[in-house]
């Protein structure tokens, strides 16, 4: 048995698994202080409430996390200051300030895979540079929150280490050497700030737990998503949670100077290209709120009108955007007439996020020059019946629902049957219960939401 942990933004889960068959035996959860900045000593807590009563059971472990947050250690590993994590954009204008310096966007994505925003480390230690420089001075260490989560369930002594997924997240590791690139920590924060050690191969046992358990690597939870997945190449999931993100499986660096496709590597030794929306499943919670319904009657109403919801479109910025790069930016509801109905605005709700995800999977198509085998639903919003049947319409392809789960933790677990078994190939798992859907394309949905979005170009 193999036990996998996933440290997210609200909570900790830990899966307690079968090693050869990937069957889930016992999960436990527990909820940690949710926000943009948190001490980060607050996650291992939840980790001992979550983990410790199913560690004693497992051979080998591993942890999945929030990508990007930043967990400054001083000379005698204590904490520095609360962690900033990916949803903090304090950082903005020093993620700009730091692409300058690199020499220009393009110079960012041959260096770090992506184009440098707010979410990276990189930015984080800047902003703590720039607003607190005793702060700055004090650090010698800097991790993920993966790794932060690592060294606790590791013997006295462990040295640090992460992967090359989490790692790619940072803005001071290169997808192109495949190393860290410890200068550009260095530049970030004014000083050098030692780094956690990376894995030769993916599969790697890094360190043990006290007990003498197995530790992989972990990754970020993106990448432990994907591996829970068992998403091959060219695969793609598309999770809508409070973020959406569209993620493929690549074997080639994808590069993107635009923002709009971010480079990370993946947790296998390939890369896992994301685009990420910031406006997903709050689009349905808005669309409930504003009609007065459940969740179950927004999806009737929305399934009770036609394609193209007799002309109303909604371009779902609420909340300002980051692909298309539009942080400023208010939702637009347009093609209403008198006669416009309850159940057109469901629609075009459901239409609108739909076609918000389709643009990311188009510019994952566009970056990486594949096109996408499968698709796979995850996350709170695909469990909408008008999510799912409305999604093969809107993407033009017959679509995969993953039955409810925990992805990264199982990602997680399935990283350390890996390293366990120190096979070549991660261990074959497969998912009971996941069904298709298809339904007839609706190709003009979504040009008629792409004119809007070119029209409203110039509104922020
Ligand atoms: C990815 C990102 C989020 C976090 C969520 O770039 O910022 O998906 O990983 O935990």
């Amino acid at each position: 048995t193999v036990l996998g942990i996933d440290s997210s933004t609200q909570a900790t889960k830990a899966l307690l698994v079968d090693a050869a068959t990937g069957e889930v035996l016992e999960e436990r959860r527990a909820s940690h202080p949710d926000g943009t900045e948190v001490d980060p000593r607050a996650w291992l807590a939840a980790v001992d409430e979550a983990a410790g009563p199913l560690l004693e059971r497992a051979e080998a472990v591993a942890v999945g996390g929030q990508q990007h947050g930043m967990v400054l250690l001083d000379a005698h590993g204590e904490v520095v200051r609360d962690a900033l994590l990916w949803n903090d954009t304090r950082s903005a204008p020093q993620a700009e300030t730091l692409i300058e310096e690199m020499g220009g966007a393009e110079a960012s994505v041959e260096e770090i895979g992506s184009l440098m925003v707010a979410s990276f480390t990189a930015s984080k230690l800047r902003w703590v540079r720039d607003h607190e420089p005793e702060n700055a001075q004090r650090a010698a260490r800097v991790l993920l929150p993966h790794d932060y989560v690592s060294l606790h369930l590791a013997e006295q002594g462990t040295e640090p280490f992460t992967d090359r997924g989490d790692a790619s997240g940072t803005g001071y590791y290169s997808t192109r050497t495949e190393a860290w690139a410890p200068e550009l920590a260095e530049k970030a924060v004014g000083s050098a700030l030692e780094l956690p050690r990376l894995p030769a191969a993916p599969q790697e046992v890094m360190a043990r737990t006290a007990r003498g358990a197995a530790i992989a690597p972990g990754t970020g939870d993106n990448m432990g998503a994907a591996l829970g997945l068992s998403l091959g190449p060219g695969d793609v999931s598309v999770s809508i949670g409070t973020s959406g993100v569209c993620a493929m499986v690549s074997a080639s660096r994808p590069g993107d100077a635009s923002g709009a496709v971010t480079g990370f590597a993946d947790a296998t030794g390939r890369f896992l290209p994301m685009a990420t929306t910031i406006n997903a499943s709050r689009i349905l919670e808005a669309a409930r709120a504003l009609l007065g319904v459940s969740h179950e009657e927004l999806s009737q109403l929305a399934l009770a009108s036609v394609p193209g919801a007799h002309g109303v479109t909604l371009l779902p910025y609420f909340d300002g955007e980051r692909t298309p790069n539009r942080p400023d930016a208010r939702a637009t509801l347009t093609g209403m007439s008198t006669a416009t109905t309850r159940e057109d605005v469901a629609r075009a709700y459901v239409e609108g996020l739909l076609c918000s995800l389709a643009d990311g999977i188009s510019a994952l198509e566009d970056r990486t020059g594949t096109a996408p085998a499968r698709i796979t639903l995850i996350g709170g919003a695909a469990r909408s019946q008008a999510v799912q049947q409305l999604a093969p319409a809107i993407f033009g392809r017959e679509v995969t629902i993953a039955p409810e789960g925990e992805y990264v933790a199982l990602g997680a677990a399935r990283q350390a049957a890996w390293a366990l078994a120190g096979t070549e190939e991660p261990p074959a798992w497969t998912i009971t219960g996941s069904r298709t859907v298809d339904a007839e394309a609706t190709p003009e949905v979504l040009e008629t939401y792409r004119a809007l979005k070119n029209r409203t170009e110039s509104w922020g």
